[in-house]
Order: structure tokens, then sequence, then C-alpha cells
């Protein structure tokens, strides 16, 4: 009992030294360092509140009066799917935790366009309906390979941290999926609108290069409007 005791301290201690041994992973895009804490806003994140003041509804959702999870998100949209997020920014509670929810709603035909999370990786699984999913690993060794998968109800997929990712509804029909996420921040990245939609835009002698072909095709894109389906 004793030694047990001693061999979990010492567990702890060792883990504690590896935890700091290095900087830790970002929590948010960037966090720029200023001297004058006056003008600080985020610490790895997000401040700490007092434990003493924290309560229950801080690690619950939804807030008063607003939907909870339960209720479908409205995927009337051009993309016709709906991510509803619950990250730190809907249950301070997560803040440093590591993990955090989506609920994925698709309408007949919907998409859940190509994207990565920058800090998490996704398990999902179908709740109802059929999705087409997929990811692209990174470009070597060997480079830009596609993993598909048709999921059913019940049907668990893993896109892992970083990677290029998508869902698509084949049926004319909703389809339902929940995801955890292992950031209680993981981003989004929509591929399309990062690239085409960015304000300022990116110039188009670096797209035409990019994406090898001419001056009309870039142009045309980036006069697409780029619906964002996260909220
Ligand atoms: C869903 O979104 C569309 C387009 O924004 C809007 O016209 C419609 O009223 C919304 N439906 C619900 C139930 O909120």
């Amino acid at each position: 009992m004793g030694n047990h005791f001693l061999a979990t301290i010492a567990l702890v201690a060792l883990a504690s030294s590896f935890a700091y041994a290095s900087d830790p992973s970002p929590l948010q895009d960037f966090c720029v360092a200023i001297n004058d804490p006056n003008d600080a806003v985020f610490v790895n994140g997000k401040f700490c509140k007092d434990p003493k003041l924290a309560t229950a509804d801080d690690f619950f959702f939804p807030p008063p009066n607003m939907p909870g999870l339960n209720i479908p998100g409205n995927t009337s949209n051009p993309l016709g799917s709906l991510v509803t997020q619950v990250n730190v920014e809907k249950i301070p509670g997560l803040n440093t935790l590591g993990i955090s929810l989506a609920r994925i709603d698709f309408g007949s035909y919907g998409l859940n366009p190509p994207h990565t999370h920058p800090r998490a990786t996704e398990i999902l699984v179908v709740l109802e309906g059929t999705l087409y999913v997929g990811f692209v690993t990174s470009n070597l060794n060997p480079g830009n390979r596609l993993f598909t998968k048709v999921l059913h109800a019940g049907d668990v997929f893993v896109f892992p941290e970083g990677l290029i990712h998508f869902q698509f509804n084949p049926e004319n029909t909703n389809a339902i999926a929940f995801a955890g996420l292992s950031s209680q921040n993981p981003g989004v990245i929509t591929i399309a609108n990062a690239v085409f939609g960015s304000t300022p835009p990116i110039s188009v002698d670096v797209l035409t290069k990019a994406f090898q072909v001419d001056n009309n095709v870039v142009e045309n894109l980036q006069k697409q409007f780029w619906w964002d389906n996260n909220k």
C-alpha cells in the first residue's frame, strides 16, 4: 500500500516534469507577447476564474433560453450543413481540459466541406442517416493518400489532428453526427474559405500559380460567397 502510494507520487512527479519540459501547445491561433498586463486578455487561452466562484453552470450547456444539442441545426444554407460547436466559448469550464464537442446536421446531399482542425483529432459518430467521409494525409511518404468510408447510424470514424477532411450526405434524407475533439478550442480552417475568401484576398498571381489555372478561374472563385457552416 505504502509502496504503491510512493510509486504514484513518483509517477505524478515524472509526468509533471514532462508536462513542463517544453512549451505548451497553443490553445488559439496565436498569442502575441506583450509587457503591459493591462492590455492582456489571454493567458494560454483564457484566465482562470477563482475556483471559489465557480458554479455548476460553468460546466453546463446550453445557456438559458438557448437550444440544447437535441435541437437540429438549421441546414438551409449553400452547403446544406451546420456544425454546432460546444467548445470553451460555450462552456467556460472546458478551459485547459483539452476536449470539446460538436453536433453536425446535414440536409439532403449536405456537405461539411474540406477543412482542418489545427489543434484537434476528431472522433465522429453517426446517429442518423448516411455519411461519405474522408481525410487526406500530408505530403510525404507516400503523399496525400485519401482514406474514405461510408458511415451509417452507429458507425464511428477518426480524423487525425490537422489533416484535411470532409463529410458528405449522399442521401435525400437528413443525417446527424456528433464529434468529440481533443482541444478546448480545435479551430476550423475551411480550405476554400481560407484560400479564396480571405480578407483581404490573396494575390491572384499567387493563386494562379498555386492552382495552375488562369486568372478568370481564380477571379471567379474569389467572387463566390464562401459560407461558414460553423456556429
Ligand atoms: C433557417 O435559415 C434560413 C436561412 O437563413 C432562414 O430563412 C430560416 O428562417 C431558418 N429556419 C429556422 C427554423 O430558423
